[in-house]
This record gives C-alpha cells, sequence and structure tokens, in this order.
C-alpha cells in the first residue's frame, strides 16, 4: 500500500524579503509541509538559514516543518531547529561520526528523525538504523543549490524503499523535482516530494504547480 503523496516545496526559489508571506502563499496554494534547506557553507558551499530565521516563520503558517540540515557536526544545533519549529530534522549521513546516536537524540527531542543520502552514498548506510528513521531522503542533486539538473537515481530510490518496506518510514527525494521527473521517483518508490524552482517556474502559477504535481505523483502511485 503506498503512502499518500506529501509535496515538500524547497524554499529555496523565494523572494527572502518577504519569506513570511512567500510560505503563507505556499500553504495557500496547497503544499503539505515547508522544506527548509539549512546550509552552513562547510557541508555546502552555500548558507542560507538559521533557527532563528524558521523560528519567526513558524506563528505564520500552521504548515509542519522538516529541516534538511546540510551542515558538519549537526549534533551542535538539531535541539535549535527542533525548538524554532522544525518537527522532523534530517542529517546527512556523510556528516554524521555517529549516525545512529544522532538519530535518537532527534527522536528524545520529539521530532521525527530523517537521513539524507548524498548521490554517491550507497542505501545500505540506513540498513542498522532503520527503526530510528521516520524519513529517508535520496538526493537527486549534489546539495547545496537550487535549480539543478535531475541525477537518475530510480534504482535507489527503488532499493531504499524496498529496505523500507516493513517500516512506518517515508522515502523522500529531493533536487530536480517537477512535471517531468515526478513519474519516475514516484514510480520508483518516493511518497514524499521536495520542489523548488520546479513549483515557481510554471506558467499557470503555484497554485497549478502543485495541483498538477501531486496529480502527476498519485497517477504514478495508482
Ligand atoms: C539542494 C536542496 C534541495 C533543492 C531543491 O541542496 O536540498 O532542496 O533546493 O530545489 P530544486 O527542486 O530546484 O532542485
Ligand atoms: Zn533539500
Amino acid at each position: 500500500m503506498s503512502r499518500p503523496v506529501r509535496i515538500a516545496p524547497s524554499v529555496l526559489p523565494v523572494d527572502f524579503s518577504r519569506l513570511g508571506e512567500e510560505c503563507q502563499t505556499l500553504e495557500k496554494a496547497g503544499v503539505d509541509l515547508i522544506h527548509w534547506d539549512v546550509m552552513d557553507g562547510v557541508f555546502v558551499p552555500n548558507l542560507t538559514f538559521g533557527p532563528d530565521v524558521i523560528g519567526s516563520i513558524r506563528p505564520l503558517v500552521d504548515l509542519e516543518f522538516e529541516a534538511h540540515l546540510m551542515v558538519v557536526e549537526p549534533d551542535r544545533i538539531i535541539d535549535r531547529y527542533v525548538a524554532a519549529g522544525c518537527s522532523t530534522v534530517l542529517v546527512h549521513a556523510e556528516a554524521c561520526d555517529h549516525l545512529h546516536r544522532t538519530l535518537g537524540h532527534i527522536a528524545e527531542l520529539g521530532a521525527t528523525p530523517g537521513v539524507a543520502l548524498n548521490p554517491h552514498t550507497p542505501a545500505s548506510v540506513i540498513r542498522h538504523v532503520r527503526d530510528l528513521l521516520g524519513v529517508v531522503l535520496v538526493m537527486t542533486v549534489n546539495p547545496g543549490f537550487g535549480g539543478q539538473a535531475y541525477i537518475p537515481l530510480e534504482d535507489k530510490v527503488t532499493e531504499v524503499a524496498a529496505m523500507l518496506e516493513d517500516y512506518d518510514c517515508s522515502v523522500e527525494v529531493d533536487g530536480g523535482i517537477g512535471p517531468s521527473t515526478v513519474a519516475d521517483v514516484v514510480s520508483a518508490g518516493a511518497d514524499r516530494l521536495v520542489s523548488g524552482s520546479a513549483l515557481f517556474r510554471d506558467p499557470e502559477g503555484l497554485e497549478h504547480a502543485v495541483s498538477d504535481l501531486r496529480a502527476r505523483a498519485e497517477a504514478a502511485q495508482a
């Protein structure tokens, strides 16, 4: 039985001078949660949202927040992103010396633990932490920027989905997800879709982009 499709817009493409309004517009457009791409300038060559920025937006929308921590040593800051209102925290396996402990820490804080896998990282990395996970994020671009070309990793999505068959865990994809790629990743087993630039470049507007992406995903699940 497929999990219901959930759409998680990355807010990297929005007008940061109107971040709050843009998140409210996303909520009105029918997205399911907000995907915050947190970057520290070390793990990836870019710098984005601190916890105080996310905390300032928290009261403006009712949507769930997930923090995609593209940071080194995430243990140092996980608490602050949970306190800022992120109910899911995704750490990169590549940034964790003690992934099992880090995921347990996220759960102790009452948030849903997630792990993100860079394109080169094998699915086998999750084998011994599956019982701790609520989300596995398969990166379909190299992290750091929005608007990059999709890297076809359907085989890895399928492998992750198969490994999670007996676990209560979403399979999420992130990077280059839009009308031309969504059917492939959902057919491969993804149910949680991060989309950034594709949502904002739809000539028929954001609401159409969200409903069209959802329709294409649900058709691929059928
Ligand atoms: C990249 C981020 C992605 C990215 C998605 O490091 O993790 O969330 O912003 O943007 P698009 O959909 O434009 O690839
Ligand atoms: Zn992301």
